[in-house]
Protein backbone atom coordinates (compact mmCIF):
# COMPACT_ATOMS: atom_id res chain seq x y z
CA UNK A 1 0.00 0.00 0.00
CA UNK A 2 1.32 3.34 -0.77
CA UNK A 3 2.20 5.67 2.11
CA UNK A 4 1.31 9.00 1.51
CA UNK A 5 -1.78 10.91 -0.06
CA UNK A 6 -1.61 14.23 -2.48
CA UNK A 7 -3.34 17.29 -1.99
CA UNK A 8 -3.52 19.89 -4.55
CA UNK A 9 -4.62 23.37 -2.93
CA UNK A 10 -5.50 25.93 -6.05
CA UNK A 11 -5.80 29.14 -3.89
CA UNK A 12 -6.63 32.71 -4.99
CA UNK A 13 -3.32 33.98 -5.17
CA UNK A 14 -0.93 30.37 -6.03
CA UNK A 15 -1.61 26.93 -6.54
CA UNK A 16 0.37 24.42 -4.05
CA UNK A 17 0.99 20.83 -4.12
CA UNK A 18 1.58 18.78 -0.90
CA UNK A 19 1.65 15.34 0.16
CA UNK A 20 1.30 14.04 3.43
CA UNK A 21 2.06 10.61 5.83
CA UNK A 22 -0.69 8.91 7.67
CA UNK A 23 0.58 10.92 11.26
CA UNK A 24 -0.60 14.28 9.28
CA UNK A 25 2.97 15.37 8.63
CA UNK A 26 3.77 17.13 5.45
CA UNK A 27 6.46 15.03 3.48
CA UNK A 28 6.82 17.45 0.31
CA UNK A 29 5.60 20.55 -1.53
CA UNK A 30 6.15 22.53 -4.02
CA UNK A 31 4.34 26.40 -4.54
CA UNK A 32 4.04 28.90 -7.50
CA UNK A 33 1.96 32.21 -8.12
CA UNK A 34 -0.08 33.21 -10.85
CA UNK A 35 -0.82 36.37 -12.38
CA UNK A 36 -3.82 38.70 -10.89
CA UNK A 37 -5.14 40.75 -13.80
CA UNK A 38 -7.18 43.88 -13.27
CA UNK A 39 -8.10 45.60 -16.36
CA UNK A 40 -10.50 48.26 -14.74
CA UNK A 41 -11.51 48.97 -11.41
CA UNK A 42 -13.15 46.48 -9.29
CA UNK A 43 -12.22 43.18 -11.84
CA UNK A 44 -10.28 40.83 -10.71
CA UNK A 45 -9.47 37.92 -13.43
CA UNK A 46 -6.92 34.70 -13.26
CA UNK A 47 -5.87 32.70 -16.81
CA UNK A 48 -7.41 29.39 -16.27
CA UNK A 49 -4.25 28.29 -18.83
CA UNK A 50 -1.64 29.85 -16.49
CA UNK A 51 -3.43 27.93 -13.56
CA UNK A 52 -3.36 24.33 -15.51
CA UNK A 53 0.03 24.95 -16.22
CA UNK A 54 1.13 25.99 -12.57
CA UNK A 55 -0.44 22.85 -11.13
CA UNK A 56 1.28 20.55 -13.27
CA UNK A 57 4.71 22.35 -12.64
CA UNK A 58 4.00 21.93 -8.77
CA UNK A 59 2.39 18.59 -8.92
CA UNK A 60 5.97 17.07 -10.84
CA UNK A 61 8.60 19.68 -8.64
CA UNK A 62 7.30 18.41 -5.21
CA UNK A 63 7.47 14.84 -6.28
CA UNK A 64 10.76 15.07 -7.59
CA UNK A 65 11.79 16.80 -4.67
CA UNK A 66 11.56 13.50 -3.10
CA UNK A 67 11.80 11.20 -5.70
CA UNK A 68 8.27 9.90 -5.47
CA UNK A 69 6.21 8.49 -8.00
CA UNK A 70 2.75 7.77 -8.38
CA UNK A 71 3.03 4.32 -6.77
CA UNK A 72 3.91 6.70 -3.74
CA UNK A 73 0.47 8.22 -3.70
CA UNK A 74 -2.81 6.24 -2.46
CA UNK A 75 -5.20 9.13 -3.82
CA UNK A 76 -5.66 12.80 -4.86
CA UNK A 77 -7.72 15.28 -3.47
CA UNK A 78 -8.12 19.00 -5.03
CA UNK A 79 -9.13 22.21 -3.28
CA UNK A 80 -9.77 25.26 -4.44
CA UNK A 81 -10.77 28.95 -4.10
CA UNK A 82 -14.29 28.99 -4.59
CA UNK A 83 -16.97 30.83 -6.72
CA UNK A 84 -13.91 32.10 -9.35
CA UNK A 85 -15.26 31.23 -12.72
CA UNK A 86 -14.13 29.42 -15.65
CA UNK A 87 -15.94 28.65 -19.23
CA UNK A 88 -14.45 26.56 -21.69
CA UNK A 89 -14.93 24.82 -24.93
CA UNK A 90 -14.60 21.07 -24.65
CA UNK A 91 -13.20 20.07 -28.00
CA UNK A 92 -10.05 22.50 -27.64
CA UNK A 93 -9.67 22.93 -23.90
CA UNK A 94 -9.36 26.44 -24.61
CA UNK A 95 -11.06 29.40 -22.12
CA UNK A 96 -13.67 31.74 -23.72
CA UNK A 97 -12.55 34.44 -21.49
CA UNK A 98 -10.53 34.53 -17.88
CA UNK A 99 -11.37 33.38 -14.99
CA UNK A 100 -13.95 36.05 -13.05
CA UNK A 101 -12.35 35.80 -9.71
CA UNK A 102 -14.37 35.73 -6.22
CA UNK A 103 -13.19 39.21 -5.70
CA UNK A 104 -14.63 41.06 -8.69
CA UNK A 105 -17.52 43.24 -8.17
CA UNK A 106 -18.26 43.45 -12.11
CA UNK A 107 -21.93 41.96 -11.11
CA UNK A 108 -22.72 44.54 -9.03
CA UNK A 109 -25.85 45.61 -10.63
CA UNK A 110 -26.68 41.75 -11.77
CA UNK A 111 -26.77 40.88 -8.35
CA UNK A 112 -28.40 44.66 -7.07
CA UNK A 113 -30.96 44.30 -9.51
CA UNK A 114 -31.44 40.62 -7.69
CA UNK A 115 -31.85 42.05 -4.58
CA UNK A 116 -34.97 43.80 -5.28
CA UNK A 117 -37.41 41.50 -6.20
CA UNK A 118 -38.45 38.30 -5.34
CA UNK A 119 -35.81 36.59 -6.56
CA UNK A 120 -33.55 37.89 -4.01
CA UNK A 121 -35.60 35.44 -1.57
CA UNK A 122 -35.53 33.09 -4.07
CA UNK A 123 -32.02 32.58 -4.16
CA UNK A 124 -31.75 32.91 -0.22
CA UNK A 125 -34.08 30.45 0.57
CA UNK A 126 -32.76 27.79 -2.31
CA UNK A 127 -29.21 28.26 -2.70
CA UNK A 128 -28.63 29.82 0.88
CA UNK A 129 -26.60 32.86 0.02
CA UNK A 130 -27.87 36.46 -0.42
CA UNK A 131 -27.54 38.09 -4.23
CA UNK A 132 -23.69 39.40 -4.15
CA UNK A 133 -20.99 39.64 -6.55
CA UNK A 134 -19.15 37.02 -4.51
CA UNK A 135 -20.71 33.80 -5.83
CA UNK A 136 -20.44 32.25 -9.51
CA UNK A 137 -23.90 32.80 -11.11
CA UNK A 138 -24.03 36.29 -12.00
CA UNK A 139 -20.25 36.02 -13.01
CA UNK A 140 -21.48 33.15 -15.49
CA UNK A 141 -24.34 35.34 -16.56
CA UNK A 142 -21.78 37.99 -17.31
CA UNK A 143 -19.67 35.94 -19.68
CA UNK A 144 -22.78 34.62 -20.99
CA UNK A 145 -24.03 37.93 -22.22
CA UNK A 146 -20.53 39.54 -23.08
CA UNK A 147 -17.88 37.47 -24.96
CA UNK A 148 -18.49 36.73 -28.09
CA UNK A 149 -20.90 32.98 -28.93
CA UNK A 150 -20.46 31.56 -25.56
CA UNK A 151 -24.71 31.38 -25.67
CA UNK A 152 -24.73 29.86 -28.55
CA UNK A 153 -21.60 26.96 -27.77
CA UNK A 154 -23.49 26.77 -24.01
CA UNK A 155 -26.87 25.92 -25.70
CA UNK A 156 -24.97 23.63 -28.13
CA UNK A 157 -23.04 21.70 -25.20
CA UNK A 158 -19.89 22.46 -26.35
CA UNK A 159 -19.17 25.74 -23.45
CA UNK A 160 -18.55 23.90 -20.39
CA UNK A 161 -18.68 25.86 -16.71
CA UNK A 162 -16.46 25.05 -13.76
CA UNK A 163 -14.92 26.66 -10.69
CA UNK A 164 -11.27 25.54 -10.33
CA UNK A 165 -11.93 21.95 -8.97
CA UNK A 166 -13.75 21.69 -12.76
CA UNK A 167 -11.06 22.87 -14.57
CA UNK A 168 -8.04 21.16 -12.72
CA UNK A 169 -10.42 17.39 -12.79
CA UNK A 170 -10.92 17.95 -16.22
CA UNK A 171 -7.35 18.40 -17.48
CA UNK A 172 -6.22 15.94 -15.04
CA UNK A 173 -8.33 12.91 -16.55
CA UNK A 174 -7.39 13.81 -20.20
CA UNK A 175 -9.23 17.24 -21.44
CA UNK A 176 -10.66 17.12 -24.35
CA UNK A 177 -9.84 13.62 -25.17
CA UNK A 178 -12.17 12.40 -22.29
CA UNK A 179 -12.02 14.71 -19.19
CA UNK A 180 -14.50 14.45 -16.23
CA UNK A 181 -16.69 17.41 -16.08
CA UNK A 182 -17.21 17.13 -12.21
CA UNK A 183 -17.60 19.26 -9.09
CA UNK A 184 -18.52 18.39 -5.07
CA UNK A 185 -21.17 19.86 -3.47
CA UNK A 186 -19.11 22.01 -1.54
CA UNK A 187 -18.03 24.11 -4.68
CA UNK A 188 -21.29 23.65 -6.02
CA UNK A 189 -23.27 25.03 -3.05
CA UNK A 190 -21.23 28.44 -3.75
CA UNK A 191 -22.87 29.33 -7.39
CA UNK A 192 -26.12 30.68 -6.43
CA UNK A 193 -27.61 27.72 -8.59
CA UNK A 194 -27.80 24.42 -6.38
CA UNK A 195 -30.51 23.83 -4.38
CA UNK A 196 -29.09 23.02 -0.44
CA UNK A 197 -31.86 20.29 0.35
CA UNK A 198 -31.24 18.31 -3.02
CA UNK A 199 -28.00 19.03 -3.91
CA UNK A 200 -28.42 19.37 -7.55
CA UNK A 201 -29.01 22.22 -9.88
CA UNK A 202 -31.81 23.56 -9.41
CA UNK A 203 -34.32 24.97 -12.34
CA UNK A 204 -36.00 27.88 -10.85
CA UNK A 205 -32.12 29.21 -10.04
CA UNK A 206 -30.95 28.06 -13.27
CA UNK A 207 -33.60 30.22 -15.20
CA UNK A 208 -32.93 33.65 -12.68
CA UNK A 209 -28.97 33.74 -14.49
CA UNK A 210 -30.45 32.44 -18.04
CA UNK A 211 -28.02 29.29 -17.78
CA UNK A 212 -28.49 26.44 -20.02
CA UNK A 213 -28.42 23.53 -17.58
CA UNK A 214 -25.75 21.75 -20.19
CA UNK A 215 -23.03 23.49 -19.06
CA UNK A 216 -23.10 22.88 -15.63
CA UNK A 217 -20.36 19.94 -14.20
CA UNK A 218 -22.38 16.94 -12.78
CA UNK A 219 -22.29 17.41 -8.53
CA UNK A 220 -20.60 14.56 -6.65
CA UNK A 221 -19.53 13.82 -2.42
CA UNK A 222 -16.60 15.62 -1.49
CA UNK A 223 -15.11 12.12 -0.77
CA UNK A 224 -15.96 9.63 -3.47
CA UNK A 225 -15.05 6.57 -3.03
CA UNK A 226 -15.99 5.21 -6.29
CA UNK A 227 -13.26 8.11 -7.69
CA UNK A 228 -14.02 10.86 -9.95
CA UNK A 229 -11.23 9.62 -12.12
CA UNK A 230 -7.62 8.40 -12.20
CA UNK A 231 -3.84 10.50 -13.31
CA UNK A 232 -3.33 9.53 -16.55
CA UNK A 233 0.07 8.20 -17.88
CA UNK A 234 0.97 11.17 -19.92
CA UNK A 235 -0.23 13.73 -17.44
CA UNK A 236 2.21 15.60 -14.59
CA UNK A 237 2.21 12.75 -12.24
CA UNK A 238 1.45 9.62 -14.27
CA UNK A 239 -0.98 6.66 -14.10
CA UNK A 240 -2.96 5.71 -12.04
CA UNK A 241 -4.02 7.47 -8.70
CA UNK A 242 -7.40 7.90 -7.75
CA UNK A 243 -8.62 11.46 -7.73
CA UNK A 244 -11.11 10.51 -4.91
CA UNK A 245 -11.80 14.45 -3.32
CA UNK A 246 -12.90 17.99 -3.89
CA UNK A 247 -13.75 20.62 -1.77
CA UNK A 248 -13.56 24.58 -1.54
CA UNK A 249 -10.74 25.03 0.61
CA UNK A 250 -13.06 27.04 3.43
CA UNK A 251 -14.58 24.05 3.62
CA UNK A 252 -11.32 21.60 3.15
CA UNK A 253 -9.90 23.67 6.51
CA UNK A 254 -12.49 22.58 8.21
CA UNK A 255 -11.63 18.78 7.50
CA UNK A 256 -7.89 19.73 8.13
CA UNK A 257 -8.74 21.05 11.51
CA UNK A 258 -10.97 18.29 12.35
CA UNK A 259 -13.99 20.18 12.70
CA UNK A 260 -16.75 17.39 12.03
CA UNK A 261 -18.81 17.88 14.99
CA UNK A 262 -21.67 20.19 14.94
CA UNK A 263 -20.91 23.25 17.19
CA UNK A 264 -16.99 22.76 15.76
CA UNK A 265 -15.36 26.45 14.31
CA UNK A 266 -12.44 27.96 12.60
CA UNK A 267 -11.33 30.83 11.17
CA UNK A 268 -8.97 30.60 8.05
CA UNK A 269 -6.56 33.51 7.86
CA UNK A 270 -5.94 34.41 4.38
CA UNK A 271 -6.73 36.90 1.61
CA UNK A 272 -9.85 36.89 2.74
CA UNK A 273 -11.38 35.32 6.55
CA UNK A 274 -13.50 32.50 6.21
CA UNK A 275 -15.20 31.92 9.47
CA UNK A 276 -16.75 28.68 9.70
CA UNK A 277 -19.43 26.77 12.38
CA UNK A 278 -20.24 23.00 11.50
CA UNK A 279 -24.00 22.62 12.08
CA UNK A 280 -24.34 19.06 11.44
CA UNK A 281 -27.01 17.44 9.36
CA UNK A 282 -29.07 20.45 10.16
CA UNK A 283 -29.39 23.34 7.37
CA UNK A 284 -29.44 26.67 9.33
CA UNK A 285 -30.75 29.46 7.62
CA UNK A 286 -29.31 32.72 9.06
CA UNK A 287 -30.94 36.09 9.94
CA UNK A 288 -27.83 37.66 10.49
CA UNK A 289 -25.89 37.52 7.42
CA UNK A 290 -24.18 34.67 7.24
CA UNK A 291 -24.38 31.91 4.28
CA UNK A 292 -25.62 28.48 4.95
CA UNK A 293 -23.10 26.36 3.16
CA UNK A 294 -22.55 22.32 2.78
CA UNK A 295 -19.38 21.88 4.77
CA UNK A 296 -18.60 18.23 3.12
CA UNK A 297 -20.46 15.07 2.18
CA UNK A 298 -18.51 12.21 2.56
CA UNK A 299 -19.41 9.47 0.28
CA UNK A 300 -23.00 8.61 0.75
CA UNK A 301 -23.61 9.87 3.86
CA UNK A 302 -25.87 12.79 4.20
CA UNK A 303 -24.14 16.08 4.09
CA UNK A 304 -23.00 18.12 6.53
CA UNK A 305 -24.35 22.07 6.64
CA UNK A 306 -22.03 24.80 8.18
CA UNK A 307 -23.00 28.65 8.60
CA UNK A 308 -19.87 30.63 7.06
CA UNK A 309 -18.79 34.03 7.98
CA UNK A 310 -16.73 35.41 4.45
CA UNK A 311 -14.71 38.51 4.89
CA UNK A 312 -13.27 39.48 1.65
CA UNK A 313 -10.47 41.38 2.64
CA UNK A 314 -8.26 40.77 5.41
CA UNK A 315 -4.09 39.44 4.45
CA UNK A 316 -4.95 41.28 1.07
CA UNK A 317 -5.07 44.59 3.60
CA UNK A 318 -1.50 44.04 4.53
CA UNK A 319 -0.36 43.25 0.88
CA UNK A 320 -1.92 46.74 0.10
CA UNK A 321 -0.19 48.51 3.11
CA UNK A 322 3.46 46.50 1.44
CA UNK A 323 2.03 47.03 -2.62
CA UNK A 324 0.50 50.15 -3.11
CA UNK A 325 1.53 52.19 0.40
CA UNK A 326 4.57 50.82 0.43
CA UNK A 327 5.22 51.10 4.06
CA UNK A 328 6.11 47.66 4.73
CA UNK A 329 8.18 45.75 2.73
CA UNK A 330 7.01 42.18 3.47
CA UNK A 331 3.91 40.96 5.84
CA UNK A 332 5.78 40.12 8.83
CA UNK A 333 7.18 43.63 9.13
CA UNK A 334 3.23 44.87 9.41
CA UNK A 335 3.85 42.98 12.91
CA UNK A 336 7.42 44.87 13.94
CA UNK A 337 5.50 48.24 12.68
CA UNK A 338 2.61 47.69 14.37
CA UNK A 339 4.59 46.79 17.73
CA UNK A 340 5.76 50.10 17.71
CA UNK A 341 2.67 51.44 19.45
CA UNK A 342 0.46 50.51 22.16
CA UNK A 343 -2.69 51.26 20.42
CA UNK A 344 -3.78 52.33 17.24
CA UNK A 345 -3.73 55.96 18.33
CA UNK A 346 -7.79 56.67 17.47
CA UNK A 347 -7.69 55.66 14.26
CA UNK A 348 -9.52 52.61 12.20
CA UNK A 349 -9.03 51.21 8.53
CA UNK A 350 -11.99 49.54 7.54
CA UNK A 351 -10.34 47.57 4.19
CA UNK A 352 -14.13 47.66 2.07
CA UNK A 353 -12.21 47.27 -1.48
CA UNK A 354 -15.02 44.93 -2.55
CA UNK A 355 -17.60 46.22 -0.53
CA UNK A 356 -18.65 44.70 2.72
CA UNK A 357 -19.12 40.98 2.61
CA UNK A 358 -20.55 39.26 5.76
CA UNK A 359 -22.49 39.87 8.18
CA UNK A 360 -22.88 43.62 6.27
CA UNK A 361 -23.38 42.51 2.36
CA UNK A 362 -22.73 45.82 1.30
CA UNK A 363 -21.47 46.41 -2.28
CA UNK A 364 -22.11 49.66 -2.00
CA UNK A 365 -19.36 50.14 0.83
CA UNK A 366 -15.32 51.43 -0.04
CA UNK A 367 -12.74 51.23 2.43
CA UNK A 368 -12.00 54.49 5.11
CA UNK A 369 -9.14 55.14 7.26
CA UNK A 370 -11.33 57.45 10.40
CA UNK A 371 -10.49 59.37 13.29
CA UNK A 372 -7.05 60.67 12.11
CA UNK A 373 -4.94 63.17 13.53
CA UNK A 374 -1.98 64.59 12.97
CA UNK A 375 -0.46 62.39 15.54
CA UNK A 376 -0.73 59.36 13.43
CA UNK A 377 1.79 57.51 12.09
CA UNK A 378 2.04 54.52 9.83
CA UNK A 379 3.00 52.35 12.66
CA UNK A 380 -1.01 53.24 13.98
CA UNK A 381 -2.45 52.33 10.39
CA UNK A 382 -0.29 49.08 10.43
CA UNK A 383 -1.76 48.36 13.99
CA UNK A 384 -5.15 49.62 12.72
CA UNK A 385 -5.15 46.95 9.44
CA UNK A 386 -4.39 44.30 11.80
CA UNK A 387 -7.42 45.07 14.42
CA UNK A 388 -9.28 45.41 10.95
CA UNK A 389 -9.04 41.60 10.31
CA UNK A 390 -9.71 41.02 13.99
CA UNK A 391 -12.85 43.20 14.58
CA UNK A 392 -14.25 42.29 11.12
CA UNK A 393 -14.18 38.87 12.26
CA UNK A 394 -15.50 39.80 15.43
CA UNK A 395 -18.67 40.90 13.81
CA UNK A 396 -19.26 37.44 11.90
CA UNK A 397 -18.48 35.72 15.53
CA UNK A 398 -21.28 37.53 16.92
CA UNK A 399 -23.51 37.03 14.41
CA UNK A 400 -22.95 32.88 14.33
CA UNK A 401 -23.71 33.33 18.28
CA UNK A 402 -27.13 34.82 17.77
CA UNK A 403 -28.03 32.49 14.59
CA UNK A 404 -26.56 29.30 15.99
CA UNK A 405 -26.77 30.01 20.02
CA UNK A 406 -23.56 28.39 19.69
CA UNK A 407 -21.08 30.68 21.95
CA UNK A 408 -17.62 29.97 21.00
CA UNK A 409 -15.00 28.60 23.63
CA UNK A 410 -11.73 28.62 21.92
CA UNK A 411 -10.97 29.45 18.10
CA UNK A 412 -9.15 27.43 16.25
CA UNK A 413 -7.13 29.52 13.68
CA UNK A 414 -5.52 28.54 10.40
CA UNK A 415 -3.71 30.42 7.22
CA UNK A 416 -0.60 32.87 6.66
CA UNK A 417 -1.96 35.51 8.56
CA UNK A 418 -2.02 33.13 11.91
CA UNK A 419 2.19 33.61 11.58
CA UNK A 420 1.70 37.15 12.90
CA UNK A 421 2.07 37.15 16.58
CA UNK A 422 0.64 40.56 17.43
CA UNK A 423 -2.27 39.92 15.35
CA UNK A 424 -3.47 36.40 17.05
CA UNK A 425 -3.26 38.03 20.22
CA UNK A 426 -5.46 41.01 19.37
CA UNK A 427 -7.90 38.50 18.01
CA UNK A 428 -7.79 36.84 21.43
CA UNK A 429 -8.37 40.78 22.82
CA UNK A 430 -10.93 41.32 20.72
CA UNK A 431 -13.32 37.82 20.43
CA UNK A 432 -12.25 37.78 24.67
CA UNK A 433 -11.84 34.17 23.63
CA UNK A 434 -8.67 32.09 23.32
CA UNK A 435 -7.18 31.13 19.35
CA UNK A 436 -5.11 27.84 19.15
CA UNK A 437 -3.27 27.43 16.45
CA UNK A 438 -2.58 23.71 15.21
CA UNK A 439 1.17 22.15 14.49
CA UNK A 440 0.32 21.99 11.03
CA UNK A 441 -0.35 25.10 9.69
CA UNK A 442 -1.48 24.01 5.95
CA UNK A 443 -4.70 22.90 7.09
CA UNK A 444 -6.18 23.22 3.80
CA UNK A 445 -4.62 20.91 1.80
CA UNK A 446 -4.42 18.48 4.54
CA UNK A 447 -8.42 18.74 4.79
CA UNK A 448 -8.41 17.82 1.09
CA UNK A 449 -5.77 14.85 1.73
CA UNK A 450 -7.63 13.68 4.71
CA UNK A 451 -11.20 13.58 2.71
CA UNK A 452 -9.18 11.71 -0.48
CA UNK A 453 -7.80 9.11 2.32
CA UNK A 454 -10.94 8.49 3.58
CA UNK A 455 -12.30 7.80 0.29
CA UNK A 456 -9.56 5.24 -0.27
CA UNK A 457 -9.29 3.54 3.20
CA UNK A 458 -5.78 5.24 3.50
CA UNK A 459 -7.43 6.63 7.02
CA UNK A 460 -9.99 4.63 8.01
CA UNK A 461 -12.66 7.24 10.31
CA UNK A 462 -12.67 10.65 11.78
CA UNK A 463 -10.83 9.37 14.80
CA UNK A 464 -7.68 8.66 13.08
CA UNK A 465 -7.87 12.26 11.77
CA UNK A 466 -8.77 13.75 15.21
CA UNK A 467 -5.53 12.05 16.82
CA UNK A 468 -3.57 14.07 14.12
CA UNK A 469 -4.78 17.23 15.19
CA UNK A 470 -1.53 18.86 18.05
CA UNK A 471 -2.02 22.28 19.37
CA UNK A 472 1.24 24.62 18.40
CA UNK A 473 0.47 27.71 19.68
CA UNK A 474 -2.59 29.30 22.53
CA UNK A 475 -3.20 33.22 22.71
CA UNK A 476 -5.26 33.98 25.76
CA UNK A 477 -7.05 37.30 26.73
CA UNK A 478 -5.77 40.11 27.65
CA UNK A 479 -7.48 43.52 27.41
CA UNK A 480 -10.69 43.68 29.91
CA UNK A 481 -14.12 44.31 28.76
CA UNK A 482 -14.28 47.62 29.35
CA UNK A 483 -11.56 48.10 26.64
CA UNK A 484 -12.82 45.12 24.70
CA UNK A 485 -16.33 46.88 24.39
CA UNK A 486 -15.02 50.84 23.72
CA UNK A 487 -12.77 49.32 20.88
CA UNK A 488 -15.48 47.17 19.29
CA UNK A 489 -17.54 50.63 19.54
CA UNK A 490 -15.17 52.42 17.37
CA UNK A 491 -14.86 49.86 14.66
CA UNK A 492 -19.05 49.65 14.50
CA UNK A 493 -18.75 53.59 13.99
CA UNK A 494 -16.23 53.24 11.17
CA UNK A 495 -18.05 50.79 9.37
CA UNK A 496 -20.86 53.20 9.00
CA UNK A 497 -18.89 55.53 7.75
CA UNK A 498 -18.21 53.55 5.23
CA UNK A 499 -21.68 52.55 3.47
CA UNK A 500 -23.59 54.15 0.23
CA UNK A 501 -20.11 55.37 -0.55
CA UNK A 502 -20.65 54.68 -3.93
CA UNK A 503 -23.64 56.20 -4.36
CA UNK A 504 -22.24 59.66 -3.63
O1 LIG B 1 -14.43 32.09 -1.20
C1 LIG B 1 -13.14 32.49 -1.54
C2 LIG B 1 -12.11 31.61 -0.89
O2 LIG B 1 -12.34 30.28 -1.21
C3 LIG B 1 -10.71 32.08 -1.26
O3 LIG B 1 -9.77 31.53 -0.43
O4 LIG B 1 -7.53 31.15 0.45
O5 LIG B 1 -7.82 31.35 -2.00
O6 LIG B 1 -8.06 33.36 -0.57
P1 LIG B 1 -8.19 31.87 -0.65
Amino acid sequence: MADFVGAVDQGTTSTRFMVFDHRGNEVTRHQLEHEQIMPNPGWVEHNPVEIWERTSSVLQTAMNKKRLGPTDLAALGITNQRETTVVWNKRTGRPYYNAIVWQDTRTDKIAAALDRDERGEVIRRKAGLPPATYFSGGKIQWILENVEGVREAAEKGDALFGTTDSWLLWNLTGGPRGGVHITDVTNASRTMLMNLETLQWDDELLEIFGIPRQMLPEIRPSSDPTFYGETLENGPLGCCIPLAAALGDQQAAMVGQVCLEAGEAKNTYGTGNFLLLNTGEELVRSENGLLTTVCYQFGDAKPIYALEGSIAVTGSAVQWLRDQLGIISGASQSESLARQVEDNGGIYFVPAFSGLFAPYWRSDARGAIVGLSRYNTNAHLARATLEAICYQSRDVADAMEKDSGVKLEVLKVDGGVTANDLCMQIQADVLGVPVSRPVVAETTALGAAYAAGLATGFWKNPEELRQNWNESKRWTPEWNDEQREHGYRGWQKAVERTLDWVEV
